[in-house]
């Protein structure tokens, strides 16, 4: 029984790394039981800032292929490119002219990813959360499952549905609900355990990717900083100690448990006798991932037909409430 709609992102931008496994796909394969669910290839998203035409070609259909191998069943789900859909485009304008530039100016994202220099910043990447918000209202989308960097933008796409609502003097969207949960919701850097593993950081040993190879993986746990201390026998005793906890916290996402059943099985371990340990679990987990997705980009033409299938899908279920939207705003029917 469907319990309601789920629609995600993901950016094809660079590799795909375990922060992106653990704090969304992995999510996404475990509730495709429970929801109807559109997974969106966020194209559109990614050119806010410069990507090199070829690079992006390559990683959409690298993206697409990592989310198949990890469990995503295209048939049973929209698997889409957001390019594909063009209402999200359609409707993020109409968001544009609900979202206040206040609101715009409280998103911490676009102030890291502007640098110092804001003046040079692309336009769509001011607007990004405008887009983001249409990609989850366009389907009337009831729940998001994303990592916890993505939750400031879901309140934004909370307050953009129920100014709408407001304005127009109707209940038409839904208030979507994040769903952040489990111990892999904020994978950290293996080399700075206080800043976010992320696509962009320029150190390749800072984040373990789906695509790398047994050897890699255990080369950069070996690598990964820690302390010179124990691992301690209470979650208590991870204070003040980021990376301990962040290379337990992928521990207890990875074996399916809790950070507290980690840290019971590894108290006082030392991390030479923990990193051994945990490169036999991420290499158990990414290697037959990285096989399937191997196998699966041989054949793109195959990856090309999925995702046209699944684009099809998801413009059946936008087009009538982009339609629904513009006959609410106003605008005159083009037939
Ligand atoms: P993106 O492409 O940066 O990341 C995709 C998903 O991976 C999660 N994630 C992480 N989770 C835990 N730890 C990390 N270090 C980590 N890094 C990334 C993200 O939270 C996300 O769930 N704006 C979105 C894409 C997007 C979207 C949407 C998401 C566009 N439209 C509509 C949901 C709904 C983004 O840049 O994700």
């Amino acid at each position: 029984m469907s319990r309601g709609r789920i629609l995600s992102g993901i950016q094809p931008t660079g590799n795909l790394h375990l922060g992106n496994y653990l704090g969304a796909i992995r999510n996404w394969v475990a509730l495709q039981q429970d929801y109807e669910c559109l997974f969106c290839i966020v194209d559109l998203h990614a050119i806010t800032v410069w990507q090199e035409p070829k690079e992006l070609l390559r990683s959409t259909r690298e993206v697409a292929a990592g989310m198949i191998a990890a469990g995503i069943d295209p048939a049973a789900n929209a698997l889409f490119v957001q390019s594909h859909v063009p209402a999200h485009a359609q409707l993020a304008w109409v968001f544009n002219c609900i979202a206040r530039l206040g609101w715009l100016n409280r998103m911490t994202q676009f102030k890291d990813k502007a640098g110092k220099d804001k003046e040079k910043a692309s336009a769509g990447l001011y607007v990004y959360p405008n887009l983001m918000a249409a990609d989850i209202l366009v389907y009337k989308a009831t729940h998001v499952p994303v990592g916890e960097d993505q939750k400031q933008h879901l309140e934004l796409t909370r307050d953009i549905a129920q100014k709408f609502n407001n304005d127009y003097g109707m209940n038409f969207f839904p208030l979507p609900e994040p769903v952040i949960r489990g111990p892999g919701t904020r994978v950290m850097s293996l080399r700075d355990g206080t800043k976010k593993m992320s696509k962009s950081d320029p150190s390749d040993f800072s984040r373990l990717n789906m695509t790398d190879t047994a050897d890699a993986i255990a080369q950069k746990i070996r690598k990964a900083t820690t302390d010179p201390n124990p691992l301690p026998d209470a979650v208590a005793g991870l204070e003040g100690r980021p990376e301990a906890e962040n290379l337990l916290s992928i521990y207890a996402a990875l074996t399916d448990g809790t950070l507290e059943q980690a840290v019971a099985e590894t108290a006082g371990w030392t991390f030479s006798q923990f990193k051994a340990r945990l490169t036999e679990v991420a290499v158990a987990v990414l290697g037959p991932i990285d096989a399937e997705m191997a196998r699966l980009m041989a054949d793109p033409a195959e990856i090309d037909r999925v995702l046209a299938r699944g684009a099809a899908k998801a413009r059946s279920i936008a087009e009538p409430i982009l339609a629904e939207i513009y006959a609410t705003v106003g605008f005159l029917p083009p037939h």
